[in-house]
């Protein structure tokens, strides 16, 4: 899939200019916001942001450009970025968008804030420790008991498709959290609850929220109906 056509560009730079109702209003994926984020720390000249955000509103153009360069000096400064590849990109029941990455069994997370009227504010924020940890761990418990059935990237496999927007089951953050938990009688999804730790139960939660809406290749076809549902807790 190519993620850098003039059309997302521009409708990109006009959610950079905090028309997030455009998101909202066409069927552009968040994944793609993520992406196109991602892209931009990764490139050289990171200032072509100004190009393509600069129409008229000049105090979102400096605050996102300043924000972007000071988490690319971060990330260069530990000369971590470039061993990171672009996992996915959720956003939280506030509407923060979370950008995940990729090095081997670790992740790193940053942070785009919205502020209270659904705008990105320009404050972009490296997320250390905790929330990675976590994820590095869920994913570890996803391959030792999911993966078998729910297939690499939960690309879907004799269970269903974990990383798309169908579900069959899941309405909510506590029917996921029900249903890895306590398993589905009568299906092969089982009860995981005398056989992972509140800690791990917690981890394989986060993983599958993070995988959640990932592209990838070869999925299984979609079960059950398409929901958004927003995590309350990312
Ligand atoms: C032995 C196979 C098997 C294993 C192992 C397994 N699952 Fe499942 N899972 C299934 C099947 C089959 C279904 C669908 C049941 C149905 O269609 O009625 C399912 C359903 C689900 C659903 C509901 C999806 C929806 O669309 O609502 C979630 C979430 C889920 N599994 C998560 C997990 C997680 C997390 C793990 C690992 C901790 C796991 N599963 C391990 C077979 C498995």
């Amino acid at each position: 899939m190519k993620h850098t056509n003039k059309l997302k560009q521009t409708l990109f730079s006009l959610l950079l200019l905090s028309q997030l109702t455009i998101y909202s209003q066409t069927d552009i994926k968040i994944y793609d916001i993520g992406y196109q984020i991602y892209n931009y720390l990764l490139s050289d000249t990171p200032e072509k942001i100004i190009d393509m955000v600069a129409q008229d509103d000049l105090d979102s153009k400096a605050t996102v450009l300043e924000s972007f360069l000071k988490i690319k000096e971060i990330l260069s400064a530990s000369a971590k970025l470039k061993n990171y590849q672009y996992f996915n990109t959720v956003q939280d029941a506030l509407g923060n968008i979370y950008i995940i990455m990729k090095n081997k069994n670790k992740f790193l997370t940053i942070k785009v804030k919205m502020n209270d009227t659904g705008k990105i504010s320009g404050e972009f924020k490296l997320i250390q420790g905790s929330i990675n940890d976590e994820l590095s761990l869920g994913e570890k418990i996803y391959n030792m008991k999911c993966f078998s059935c729910h297939g690499i990237n939960a690309k879907g496999g004799l269970g269903p498709n974990l990383a798309d927007n169908y579900w069959k089951y899941v309405n909510n953050e506590q029917d996921l959290i029900n249903l890895i938990k306590d398993g589905k009688k009568g299906t092969m999804m089982m009860s995981f609850k005398d056989y992972l730790k509140p800690q791990e139960l917690k981890a394989i939660y986060l993983y599958i929220k993070a995988i959640n809406g990932k592209e990838v290749k070869n999925a299984k076809k979609p079960e059950g109906e398409k929901k958004k549902i927003t995590f309350q807790v990312f």
